[in-house]
C-alpha cells in the first residue's frame, strides 16, 4: 500500500505525457464535479484550487450523491469520476447527466463507465489500473485539470505541474519521514483522531479524515476554524469522553491561518489534548494539497501497521456496495 502512495511521482508524468490531448469546446456555465469517496475527492481539491485562483471565473459544483441538483442542465460541463467505474451513486448521477444532456468527461480506470463511455463516444480519460481508488488522487486530478487547461479554462497550467514534478523528487523522502511520526504520535495518544485547520484547506482535512478512516480503520473528527469558533469550540467544553489527539495542519504561508491555529491550540491545550502540528511544504496551493494529501496517506497506513490491521482492505465499504443495490434500485 506504501508503494501506491510512493508511485505519485509516476502519476504525476502519466498526467503530463497526456497533456493537452483532451480538448471540450465548450464555455460552461458550471464545472460539476461528481464522484464518491476517495473519486469524490477529486471534485473537493478542483473547488479549492479554483476558488483561490486569481481570474477564474467558473463557479465548481461538488456533488456526492446519487442525484442531481435540479439546476443542473445542458449549459454544465459534468466530470463524472468513478475510479472502479461501476460505483452506483456516481453511475446514476451519470445518467442522469445524460439525460439532462449535460457535457461530459469520464475519468475511470475500468467497469460500466468505461465501457458505456466508450459505445457513447463520451470523452474518456483512463487512469492506471489496479490500486486502491484513494491512491489515484493525483492522476485523476491532474486528469480534469488537464481537460480544463487545454480547454481555455485554466486552473492549473502544464507548466505549474511540471513544478509538481520537481517538488515531488525533492519531497518525497521528506513526507514519509514526516508520516512516520505522526502515526507513532497518534498511536502512542490513542485518543480519537482530530483533525484541525484553518480555510481554505478543510479539503484537506476531509481527505486526512477519509484516509483514517480507509486505511487505519478509525473514526476522525475534522475542525475547520474560522467556522469551528462558531459552534465546535463551544462544544470542547464539556465533551462526553475526554480523550482526543490532535493533528494541525496550517499554511505556513497564510498569516491569518495561523493565527487561527494559535487559537485553536490553545483552547485543546487548555483540555490537555495532546497536539501536533503539520506546516505544509510547497509554493503553489497544489503543491501544498498534494503534499498535505501525501504525508496524510502515508500516516494513515502507517498507523495501521502500527495497529496491526490491513490498510488496503475496506470491509464494510464493500458491505455497503452489495446491499446498494436494494438502497438505491438497479440503473
Ligand atoms: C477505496 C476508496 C473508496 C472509493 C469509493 C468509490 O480506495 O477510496 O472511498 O473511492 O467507494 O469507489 P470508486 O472510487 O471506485 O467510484
Amino acid at each position: 500500500m506504501e508503494d501506491y502512495y510512493l508511485g505519485w511521482l509516476e502519476q504525476v508524468e502519466n498526467a503530463l505525457n497526456i497533456w493537452g490531448y483532451y480538448k471540450i469546446d465548450f464555455k460552461p456555465r458550471l464545472i460539476i464535479i461528481t464522484g464518491m469517496g476517495g473519486s469524490g475527492c477529486v471534485g473537493d481539491y478542483v473547488y479549492a484550487l479554483a476558488s483561490t485562483k486569481e481570474r477564474f471565473r467558473y463557479p465548481v459544483l461538488v456533488i456526492k450523491s446519487y442525484e442531481l441538483p435540479k439546476f443542473v442542465s445542458n449549459e454544465d460541463l459534468v466530470f463524472v469520476i468513478s475510479y472502479s467505474g461501476d460505483t452506483l451513486e456516481t453511475r446514476y448521477a451519470y445518467l442522469e447527466t445524460l439525460r439532462r444532456k449535460c457535457r461530459l468527461v469520464v475519468i475511470t480506470s475500468n467497469g460500466f463507465l468505461e465501457r458505456d463511455a466508450k459505445q457513447k463516444n463520451i470523452p474518456l480519460i483512463l487512469v492506471t489500473k489496479g490500486i486502491a481508488p484513494r491512491t489515484a488522487l493525483p492522476e485523476m486530478l491532474l486528469a480534469v485539470l488537464n481537460v480544463l487547461d487545454t480547454s481555455g479554462l485554466t486552473i492549473v497550467s502544464k507548466s505549474e505541474v511540471e513544478d509538481l514534478r520537481e517538488f515531488f523528487k525533492e519531497n518525497m523522502a521528506n513526507a514519509y519521514s514526516e508520516a512516520v511520526e505522526i502515526a507513532e504520535f497518534i498511536h502512542n495518544n490513542k485518543g480519537v483522531l482530530v483533525i484541525a485547520t484553518h480555510t481554505p484547506l478543510e479539503v484537506l482535512a476531509i481527505r486526512g479524515k477519509n484516509e483514517f478512516n480507509e486505511n487505519s480503520k478509525i473514526p476522525v473528527k475534522i475542525d475547520v476554524a474560522p467556522e469551528w469558533a462558531h459552534n465546535d469550540i463551544v462544544g470542547w467544553e464539556n465533551p462526553f469522553i475526554n480523550k482526543y489527539t490532535v493533528l494541525e495542519i496550517a499554511d505556513p504561508d497564510n498569516p491569518i491561518g495561523l493565527k487561527l491555529i494559535e487559537f485553536m491550540d490553545e483552547i485543546y491545550m487548555e483540555k490537555g489534548y495532546p497536539v501536533k502540528r503539520v506546516l505544509l511544504k510547497g509554493e503553489h496551493f497544489l503543491q501544498k494539497l498534494l503534499y498535505g494529501s501525501l504525508v496524510l496517506g502515508l500516516a494513515s497506513v502507517k498507523l495501521a501497521r502500527l495497529l496491526r490491521i490491513d490498510p488496503l482492505e475496506t470491509k464494510n465499504i464493500s458491505k455497503y456496495k452489495s446491499r446498494v443495490y436494494d438502497i438505491l434500485g438497479q440503473t
